[in-house]
Formats: structure tokens, C-alpha cells, sequence
């Protein structure tokens, strides 16, 4: 009878360490394997066998030294340059660089520089055939931009409020992976504030990886850090807690 009550409650606890596993361990939905990347104007590898991987819903800091190739990982990531070697999956399906390139919106550094649209609204709208009043909208209130004039020049908002278009522009594309280079470069504090603001208000719903000089403006948003040093990444001790 002993013996039998110990077997049950030894049953119910490894229930119990199962289901607070499959609670709390995340997927993996990024993964990279032995990336190595050498431009062929370069003598030397940007990248050397990094391995990395982005949890579901995570926020990724990258910090690195001038030069240290977080923008060339951003590219490669995104399917924009292919590397020599490695392998680069979603959900454990490896994808093609077309493939990234459907997946991840990518906002590059001072993204006003390259808007094309005369309106704000006709920047929305560039490569949509169609595009839904209401996605329009949704998208809007997502990066803080509800209500703005949409027959208004984009070159007439404000730093802050044009780098939210150029994330909404990339939010209409329904990516599964928002990738930011340098969001906050060039911006004055409270601009650089509206950023941080916005990131935490898109935090949650999608996966994003941020490339900073300055990590230090995040905090206070749930984030894992990593350091770009010598073509390769690794996971720096400290991380943002909310
Ligand atoms: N096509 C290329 N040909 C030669 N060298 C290149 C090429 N692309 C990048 N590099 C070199 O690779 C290194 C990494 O560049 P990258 O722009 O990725 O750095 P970064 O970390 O984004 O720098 P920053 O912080 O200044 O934006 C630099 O030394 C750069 O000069
Ligand atoms: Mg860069």
C-alpha cells in the first residue's frame, strides 16, 4: 500500500517537473548554425562560424564595436547577402535568402533617407496592390502614428514619428521577424525615448532584434543581450529586466 502511494506521488511530481518544462521553456524560432561571411572585396571573414539563436517573442540586443559586422548580420538574416557557409532556420525549416527575405522586415539605419512615397499614405502603400483601410489603421495605432495626416510630405514629421512610418511600413508586410539597425541613431533624447517606447509597445506580439550603439537606452525593456566581437556573438551576462 506503501509502496504503491510512494509510486503515485512519485508519478505526479515528474507530471508535475514535465508540464513546468513545456510551461517554461520558449521555442527556438531563429536559429543560426557556423554562419561565416567574407565579402569578396574583403581579406578578411566578417563573420566567423557564429551560431545563434532567437527564442518566440524575444527581444534581441546586439551591440558591437564600429565595424564589428552587426549590420552585415542584420543583411545576412534578412537573405539581403548569402554567407559562404551555415545554415539559417525558422521553426527548424531551413530557409533560402528569398525565403528571409519574405520573412523579416528590416529597418535600416536613418530609414527616412530612403522613403519614396510624396504622402505619408502613398509610403504605406508602396509594393501592396491592395491594402485595407483598417490594416492601414491597425498598423498605425501598433507604432503610435493613430491619427496622423496621410496626405502629409513624410519629410514633415518628426525624426521620431518617421522612423515609426518606416517600422509601419514593415509591420504591413505581416514579417515574422522585425529586424532594427541602430533605431535610435541620429535622434535627440526624447525622440530616442519614443523609440524605446514603441519597441515596448510591439514587444509580445512579434520577435525582434535590435543592433545599438547604445544598450543602455533600453533598459526596462525584457531583452537578451548579446556582444558582436571578432565575427562572432556571445551572450553578455546582464539582460533588461522589466
Ligand atoms: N562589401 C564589403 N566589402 C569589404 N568590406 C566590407 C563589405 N561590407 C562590410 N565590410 C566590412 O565589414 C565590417 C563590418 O561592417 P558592418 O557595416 O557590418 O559593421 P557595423 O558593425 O554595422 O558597423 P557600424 O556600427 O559602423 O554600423 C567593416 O569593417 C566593413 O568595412
Ligand atoms: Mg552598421
Amino acid at each position: 500500500m506503501l509502496i504503491a502511494f510512494l509510486d503515485l506521488y512519485l508519478d505526479y511530481k515528474l507530471v508535475l517537473k514535465r508540464l513546468k518544462f513545456i510551461t517554461t521553456t520558449k521555442l527556438i524560432m531563429l536559429d543560426l548554425k557556423g554562419i561565416t561571411y567574407q565579402p569578396q572585396t574583403s581579406d578578411k571573414e566578417i563573420l566567423k562560424n557564429l551560431n545563434f539563436k532567437v527564442h518566440e517573442s524575444e527581444i534581441i540586443l546586439i551591440c558591437g564595436d564600429s565595424g564589428s559586422g552587426k549590420t552585415t548580420l542584420l543583411e545576412i538574416i534578412s537573405g539581403l547577402i548569402k554567407p559562404q557557409k551555415g545554415k539559417i532556420s525558422w521553426k527548424n525549416k531551413n530557409l533560402s535568402c528569398r525565403q528571409r527575405r519574405w520573412f523579416c522586415g528590416v529597418v535600416f539605419q536613418f530609414p527616412e533617407r530612403y522613403f519614396i512615397g510624396t504622402t505619408v499614405g502613398k509610403e504605406l502603400k508602396i509594393g501592396h496592390k491592395f491594402l485595407r483601410e483598417k490594416s492601414i489603421e491597425i498598423v498605425l495605432q501598433k507604432v503610435g502614428l493613430d491619427g496622423i495626416n496621410l496626405t502629409m510630405p513624410p519629410e514633415q514629421l518628426s525624426g521620431g514619428q518617421q522612423r515609426r512610418l518606416a517600422v509601419a511600413v514593415q509591420l504591413l508586410r505581416n514579417p515574422s521577424i522585425i529586424l532594427l539597425d541602430e533605431p535610435t541613431a541620429g535622434l535627440d533624447w526624447s525622440m530616442k525615448n519614443d523609440i524605446k517606447n514603441l519597441i515596448l509597445n510591439l514587444k509580445d506580439k512579434n520577435t525582434i532584434i535590435i543592433v545599438t550603439h547604445e544598450p543602455a537606452l533600453f533598459e526596462g525593456i525584457p531583452c537578451k543581450m548579446f556582444l558582436l566581437e571578432r565575427g562572432n556573438i556571445k551572450k553578455c551576462s546582464k539582460e533588461n529586466h522589466e
